[in-house]
């Protein structure tokens, strides 16, 4: 596949097989995210790799469609709200490289925002001044929905003088 084909045909997966991850494929694809446009070479990800008691506490409504990974993405805190938004923006990036990496090699993944909530934020234990980017369930897929149509990127263009 292109990066191109990657890209595309990527989609965000609900529903996994049982067939497990391999840790070290998993920290290779998340060594890939890891570089991501970042500025001052902060690296601001963090992760949080989610074990079953945590994982049932979250109590999701489809336990993340069985997935047999869970993952929790953070972004550190800035020393202001600028930095704040660029290392979310860095984060965000490397979330992206994370699921065509995984999308490469046949592994699906959900992206789901319940990690913002307080309630979760707790169950997580994340520090107060961290961003939640997201929680994903990480697996091969059992069922790949099609594409949403996206509207025309010329659509979105403004010529400037
Ligand atoms: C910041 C962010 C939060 C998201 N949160 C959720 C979520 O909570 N639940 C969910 O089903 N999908 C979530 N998604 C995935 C989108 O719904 C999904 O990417 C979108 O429907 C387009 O589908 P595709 O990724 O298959 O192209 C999230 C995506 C982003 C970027």
């Amino acid at each position: 596949m292109t990066i191109t084909d990657v890209i595309k045909t990527r989609r965000n997966i609900k529903f996994f097989n049982p067939q497990p991850i391999s840790e070290s494929d998993l920290i290779s694809w998340l060594e890939t995210a890891s570089y991501a446009p970042n500025h001052r070479l902060n690296e601001p990800w963090e992760l949080l790799f989610v074990g079953p008691e945590t994982r049932a506490k979250l109590n999701h409504k489809t336990d993340f469609g069985s997935a047999p990974v869970i993952i929790a993405v953070l972004s550190k805190p800035g020393a202001t709200s600028f930095e704040r938004d660029e290392n979310v923006m860095a984060v965000s990036c490397f979330v992206q490289n994370f699921l065509i990496a995984a999308h490469e090699a046949g592994v699906g993944v959900y992206w789901a925002s319940l990690g913002a909530s307080a309630h979760n934020r707790e169950i997580l234990d994340v520090p107060q001044d961290y961003d939640v980017i997201g929680v994903f369930a990480i697996g091969y897929p059992a069922e790949v929905p099609t594409a949403k149509p996206r509207t025309s990127i010329t659509s979105k263009i403004t010529y400037l003088s």
